[in-house]
């Protein structure tokens, strides 16, 4: 059984409220975590000496677990991000604020960019470390299994699914993602900054 990591901080953030994180965290949230569990479940199953016979490309039953495989486990690992580096003052701090800074020009140019990055994704954004080009990267997902790149480390993770913010802002994305940054916990980013390099 996946562990179900509880939200690490209590009340609203700013004006993102308690009502939306309670349901984000304990309906949704837990709601990826049991399908990963279930269908971990169904998987081990079939590979444990299950009948694969059927499996096929347009439609199978294996099909099916695998495609929800990587939207669940995504579903339950960028929730925990993103729950994780929610919660603090919104102060850059230490090496990956100079890192950022560094790379974009300024901080102010980063957040910009980074909030103009969660106006044109449908899911996530995602500012990673590239193992790859060993580089810091910005990357967009559509859904909890589209847009991610294989070889990068997330260090600030943000949900920009209408769930997330529809019942403080309505339609108002712009404001949620201002208030989102308001409320980042720096001193997570930074710790998964300073693992990943
Ligand atoms: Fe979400």
């Amino acid at each position: 059984m996946t562990p179900k990591l509880p939200l690490p901080f209590s009340g609203a953030q700013g004006n993102i409220s308690e009502k939306t994180l309670a349901i984000h965290h304990d309906k949704l949230y837990v709601g990826y975590v049991d399908k990963k569990d279930e269908i971990s479940e169904k998987l081990k199953a079939l590979s444990h000496g299950g009948d694969v016979s059927a499996a096929n490309q347009s439609y199978s039953e294996l099909r099916a677990l695998k495609d929800g495989e990587t939207f669940a486990v995504n579903g339950t690992y960028l929730h925990e991000w993103y729950f994780e580096n929610l919660g603090g003052d919104g102060k850059p701090m230490d090496k990956i604020a100079s890192a950022l800074a560094d790379k974009y020009g300024s901080m102010e140019n980063f957040l910009k960019y980074f909030a103009a990055c969660g106006m044109a994704a449908r899911g996530w954004v995602v500012l990673a470390w590239d193992t790859h080009d060993k580089a810091l990267k910005i990357y967009n997902g559509d859904a909890h299994n589209q847009g991610g790149v294989w070889g990068a480390i997330p260090l600030l993770v943000l949900d920009v699914y209408e769930h997330a913010y529809f019942i403080d802002f309505g339609s108002d994305r712009k404001t949620y993602i201002q208030e989102f940054i308001n409320h980042i916990n720096w001193s997570v980013v930074e710790q998964r900054y300073l693992a990943a390099i």
